[in-house]
């Protein structure tokens, strides 16, 4: 199939090379003609495991194209995918100017059917908004289709490729026939393609990261009273999530759930609610408490040191991304506990496999003048007085625990991601404060 994409973002750039390695013809659209410059050098400007190689090999056999000329790209395309940014306006709705001015280009440049499809996550009634934008410049034909995306970040290509579902929302028998077909090769596995009308869709996706990020919430907060109760939450995990009902994923404990999506979504969710006269409750009260768990690791150290004064202390922290398997630092707990440690006095030494450098565009003029990043999870253990741990990248896992000792002034640690297994810390004679367990000393 002939398929446009536009918007060369993380959605945009993973679903056209996905679907470019799966046969199809692809144009991805930019404004930006820098980025379609080094697209079409070979460069991927995001860090995402497994996309290098399918991009490459689909540039190579000719299935994947840039421009920044929306005409040429929209002109023989079935499907056209509007994957652009839709950022949180003050109010916390979604900004959809940019979709709507695109959907407005769309109707002065199109002559036979197409479909239009928004990928990126939109509020309630956008197909709608869309279908008006692009009906105001053509009589030609053509349907709007809602296709949220539940792509996870650093693993983005692997969902993509094999998607537990994939929800298309149309009402049109035409649009919904073409999407299968697009989408068939993806789900042979026999996992479902399900179709529904366009608004239910686009609140599927806003219900889908509002769930998660409640489930993440609530066992957080299951966490808070393990610790006064002197319970462990990892016993409490395995207890519930064998329960299928309950389900074994998304109940790790932590310092919160960060990223561009859940904070956003959230928001979003609950700002839609109001707006239609409902008092979405219970994600007001995440929210709130994800915004504490974020900095509850600071409370801690407090608690530990016996004083909120930590000038002439320096700590380590491991892991500045959100998550790992990625460089994206948006919503990222570690920017927050940098923050709120460089106000306490201290220095810090920070490493991070991937993120340093998007860490240092996003985070404060104190923090960059207090902190010295390092290049491997060692240096940031010199000396240091505790090692505060934000981000479970896999090799922060299994470090040779003894060399805690032998580098850091005194071997403790913050642990914000549950990382190390409670008997052998005990063994290896740290001091350990962990998120839900009992903590070692
Ligand atoms: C999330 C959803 O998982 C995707 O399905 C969705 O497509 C995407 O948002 C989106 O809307 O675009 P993502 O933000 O990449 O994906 O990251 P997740 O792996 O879901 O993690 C989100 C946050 O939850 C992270 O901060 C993570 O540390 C936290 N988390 C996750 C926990 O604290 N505990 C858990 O058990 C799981």
């Amino acid at each position: 199939m002939n398929i446009a994409v536009v918007g060369t973002g993380y959605v945009g750039l993973v679903s056209g090379t996905c679907f470019a390695d799966s046969g199809n013809d692809i144009t991805c659209v930019d404004i930006d003609e820098n980025k379609v410059k080094q697209l079409r050098d070979g460069e991927i400007p995001i860090y995402e495991p497994g996309l290098k190689t399918i991009f490459d090999r689909s540039i190579r056999e000719g299935r994947l194209r840039f421009t920044t000329d929306l005409e040429e790209a929209v002109k023989d395309a079935e499907i056209i995918f509007l994957c652009l940014p839709t950022p949180p306006g003050a109010d916390g709705q979604a900004d959809l100017s940019a979709v709507l001015k695109v959907a407005g280009q769309l109707g002065k440049m199109i002559t036979d059917y197409k479909v239009i499809v928004n990928k990126s996550t939109v509020p309630v009634g956008t197909a709608d908004r869309v279908r008006e934008a692009v009906a105001e410049n053509t009589d030609a034909e053509f349907d709007v289709v809602s296709n949220p995306e539940f792509l996870r970040e650093g693993a983005a290509v692997e969902d993509f490729m094999k998607p537990e579902r994939v929800v298309i929302g149309t009402s049109s028998e035409r649009a919904a026939e073409l999407m299968t077909t697009l989408y068939e090769p993806f789900v042979r596995s026999g996992n479902p393609i399900i179709v529904m009308d366009e608004r239910s869709s686009e609140l599927t996706k806003y219900a889908a990261n509002a769930m998660l990020a409640t489930k993440i919430t609530f066992m957080n907060e299951i966490a808070n009273i393990c610790e006064k109760v002197g319970a462990n939450v990892d016993n409490i995990r395995r207890g519930i999530g064998t329960d299928s009902r309950i389900g074994k994923r998304f109940l790790f404990a932590g310092i919160g759930y960060g990223g561009s999506c859940f904070p956003k979504d959230v928001q979003a969710i609950h700002y839609t609610a109001g707006q239609n006269g409902y008092d979405f409750k219970i994600l007001d009260s995440v929210m709130k408490v994800n915004e504490k768990q974020k900095v509850s690791i600071v409370k801690k150290m407090e608690d530990y040191y016996g004083t909120s004064d930590f000038s002439g202390k320096t700590f380590g922290i491991w892991g500045l991304s959100f998550k790992p398997e990625t460089d994206d630092i948006r919503e990222a707990p570690a920017l927050y506990i940098a923050e709120e440690l460089v106000e306490r006095g201290a220095k810090l030494i920070a490493y991070d496999p991937e993120a340093i450098e998007t860490f240092k565009k996003a985070t404060t003029k104190e923090v960059l003048d207090n902190t010295t990043f390092v290049l491997n999870q060692q240096d940031a253990l010199v000396d240091v007085d505790a090692l505060v741990i934000c981000t479970e990248w896999n090799e922060f896992r299994r470090p040779t625990i003894d060399r805690f000792q032998d580098h850091m002034k005194k071997a403790v640690i913050f642990d914000g991601r549950n990382l190390y297994d409670l008997n052998r810390a005990k063994k290896s004679n740290i001091t350990y404060i962990s998120v839900g367990r009992p903590s070692i000393n």
